[in-house]
């Protein structure tokens, strides 16, 4: 067993370390306050690859492993998890989703952009009654021949206006239950889609929130993705390594509310002595960074079996329940160790703390999780 990082994995953390820090961190406070989508930011990511990143080089995309893709993750989401959840539904949804499952014709005609950021991807899944059971799907696509006629609203859609092309999920065959559920390629401006207003969140305020309204949207049916009826299973799939970028996610939430409080121990005083010399304040660092690095070994071990063509359905549930744990409660100790510091804008780690709390939510709930799990150990 080796933990070694390869020269190329070095360089790509240090890559995305270096843009983290030189081109998202200045405005990210502006963009969490005022809720602005970073734009330019985005475009950036993907002209250095950021965006594409498991892609095959045939269709635009860098071709790396998801360990690479696990630690570039990692290094964005210490500085700004809004830019990371688009990199991560662009990355591990809709790039994955269409290079895996997609006719050569879409990989064509969707991938080199995806890839390279000049247009960006959302996977719509929930709905207002279909968040966690995902079955449930009451947007429906008709089948009328050579094209689907899509009908529904689908909520809490990341890059929802920002978006060009989205992997909607839909009912064709309500009897066949989830059998009955098509995964269909829709573009912005299709007749009849349009952009509902956009969340006023909590978190993760720079990334673009959406709920979306299909009013008899006429998709053709060279759009489906996969078999008729393969929908359920293709959300399910897509979404189980999507599961791997949201935990690396919270795993650089976490590293970066820690590397912030390790800083600010060194700099702050208190009873004639850095506060970074107070057991209490050692004891939260050593926690801290003890369950950051279990997070990460979960985050890396679910990318190698990813990587290696083994089964990581658990492994990615594991990493992403105990990741985005571990975001919560050391944003929280985080915020705790800089004291009333903590508590504003200007030291980073409250957003942090706002920011950590989605990764319990989207792409399936801790409880969500909880069940994959649980049903791989009983079975
Ligand atoms: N891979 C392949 N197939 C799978 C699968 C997987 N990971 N998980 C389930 N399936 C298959 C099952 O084998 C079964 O197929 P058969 O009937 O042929 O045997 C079928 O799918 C149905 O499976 P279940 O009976 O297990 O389905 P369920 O209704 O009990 O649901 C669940 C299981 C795990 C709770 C699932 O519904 C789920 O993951 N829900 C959460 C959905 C989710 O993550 N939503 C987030 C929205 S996307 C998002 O957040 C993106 C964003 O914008 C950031």
């Amino acid at each position: 067993m080796l933990f070694n990082l390869t020269e190329e994995h070095l360089m790509i953390q240090k890559a995305a370390r270096d843009f983290a820090n030189d081109v998202l961190k200045p405005g990210v406070i502006e963009r969490d306050e005022h809720q602005k989508f970073p734009t330019e930011e985005i475009k950036q990511m993907g002209e250095l690859g950021f965006l594409g990143m498991m892609v095959d080089p045939k269709y635009g995309g860098g071709g790396m492993d998801c360990i690479s893709y696990v630690l570039a993750m990692e290094e964005i989401s210490k500085v700004d998890a809004s830019c990371s959840v688009v990199m991560s539904v662009n990355n591990s949804l809709v790039c994955w989703g269409i290079e895996t499952f997609g006719t050569e014709e879409q990989k064509q005609k969707y991938l080199p952009r995806l890839a390279t950021g000049q247009i960006i991807g959302a996977f719509c899944l929930s709905e207002p009654e279909a968040g966690s059971d995902a079955t449930s799907q009451k947007t429906t696509a008709v089948d009328m021949g050579d094209h689907y006629i899509l009908n529904g609203t689908k909520n809490w859609i990341t890059n929802g206006s920002t978006a060009s092309v989205y992997l909607v999920i839909a009912q064709t065959h309500p009897e066949k239950g989830h059998k009955g559920i098509n995964a269909l390629i829709v573009e912005k401006g299709m007749p009849g889609f349009v952009v509902g207003p956009k969340e006023n969140k909590l978190g993760i305020r720079g990334s673009d929130t959406h709920s979306l309204m299909f009013d008899n949207v006429k998709v053709p049916k060279e759009n489906r993705i996969g078999e008729d009826g393969f929908g359920f299973k293709f959300a399910m799939q897509t979404l189980t390594g999507g599961r791997i970028g949201i935990a690396s996610q919270a795993l650089g939430i976490a590293s970066g509310a820690y590397e912030l409080a390790l800083a600010y121990s060194k700099e702050r005083k208190a009873f004639g002595k850095a506060i970074n010399q107070h057991q209490a304040i050692q004891f939260k660092l050593a926690d801290m960074a003890t369950q950051i690095e279990a997070a990460r070994l979960l985050c890396l071990k679910a990318a190698w079996l990813k990587d290696k063509h083994l089964d990581y359905g658990t492994a990615s549930a594991m990493a992403k329940v105990f990741a985005s744990k571990v975001a919560m409660d050391n944003t929280i100790e985080a915020v705790q160790v800089h004291g009333g510091y903590g508590f504003v804008k200007e030291y980073h780690v409250e957003r942090l703390m706002r920011d950590a709390k989605i990764t319990q939510i989207y792409e399936g709930t801790t409880e969500v999780q909880k069940i994959v799990i649980s049903r791989a150990l009983l079975q």
